[in-house]
């Protein structure tokens, strides 16, 4: 069962995460600020998509697990900067007080910063991974988490506050903040799993559709969603005057377009003729999830 397996696989992640993480050798009251962002939980649904890319070509998850640990380390980093005063200000993330709230914001920033640089000496030191592999994922991540990707992502998003953009201006922001890390983990998996290059492009198509609807079904529980179960704030969206899909379309127009989205991708991945249905399955668990 996909619920059962995404379990399995969270649990792999966490221990191996919270592992990495604990032989540090930091100073005790900045391991713990370290610690809490990764121990508050999240759904890792990024390192899952990657195991389960890559167990679309192969058996054995050993080679993946190092970059899908990065992965989310620099996913973690990109949320404890985003809840920061200067950005979304947001007090609440993943069910607990945000980083600069629990701490401050100093301590926000270092621990955000760490991760990222962290994330790179994971891959880079990885025992399981030759040179050449190792090239591949530092560029995938580097250019996905940075300027061009993640980075300009967030900045149009502050940027578009107050504004009215078009359905295609805000979906250049989807796929730049929240697409680009998501095709990353896509494009790592399969690549590491033996992939042929069309297989790759298959993917990362069916990862920039994907990447759409995890952010507007986002968008949509910052409306509707349930504080208790998506551990954040709901309506701070609305509160930051932010774009989003229901900001500029509806709320039922923006249940549409994911859904619209959702069956493209479905296409376009029967289209790459890899059989693996895992992927398929989380599609859905991204889309309709309610945390
Ligand atoms: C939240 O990501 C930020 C977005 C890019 C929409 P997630 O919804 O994956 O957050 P966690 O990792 O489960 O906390
Ligand atoms: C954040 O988007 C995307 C990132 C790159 C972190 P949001 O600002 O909508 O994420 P949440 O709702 O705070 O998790
Ligand atoms: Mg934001
Ligand atoms: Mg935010
Ligand atoms: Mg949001």
């Amino acid at each position: 069962m996909i619920e059962q397996y995404i379990e399995n696989k969270q649990m792999y992640i966490n221990n191996l995460l919270m592992e990495r993480l604990n032989q540090l050798n930091l100073p005790q009251g900045f391991k713990e600020a370290v610690l809490y962002s990764i121990e508050a939980g999240g759904k890792r649904l990024r390192p899952v998509l990657m195991l389960a890319t890559y167990e679309a070509f192969q058996e054995k998850n050993d080679k993946v697990i190092e970059p899908a640990l990065a992965l989310e380390m620099i996913h973690t980093y990109s949320l404890i900067h985003d809840d920061l005063p200067a950005m979304d200000d947001d007090d609440f993330r993943r069910g607990k007080e945000t980083l600069h709230r629990k701490f401050d914001e100093a301590t926000a920033i270092l621990v955000g910063d760490g991760l990222l640089t962290q994330a790179f000496h994971v891959v880079s030191t990885s025992s399981m991974l030759e040179a050449e592999e190792k090239i591949y994922i530092i560029q995938q991540l580097s250019q996905s988490a940075g300027l061009e990707g993640m980075i300009t992502g967030q900045h149009l998003d502050l940027k578009a506050e107050d504004l009215q953009l078009t359905e295609r201006e805000l979906n250049d922001i989807h796929q730049l903040k929240t697409g680009a890390i998501i095709r990353s983990a896509l494009k790592i998996g399969a690549y590491l799993g033996g992939a042929n290059p069309p297989q790759i492009e298959s993917l990362d198509e069916f990862g920039q559709y994907l990447g759409l609807v995890f952010q507007i079904q986002d968008d949509i529980l910052d409306v509707e969603g349930d504080m208790a179960v998506i551990g954040k704030p709901v309506g701070s969206d609305e509160e930051r005057n932010k774009s989003t899909y229901p900001q500029i379309l509806g709320l039922e127009e923006a249940v549409k377009i994911k859904e619209r989205y959702m069956d493209a991708a479905k296409t376009k991945y029967k289209e790459s003729g890899i059989e693996q249905p895992i992927l398929l399955d989380l599609l859905d668990i991204f889309g309709n999830r309610q945390s």
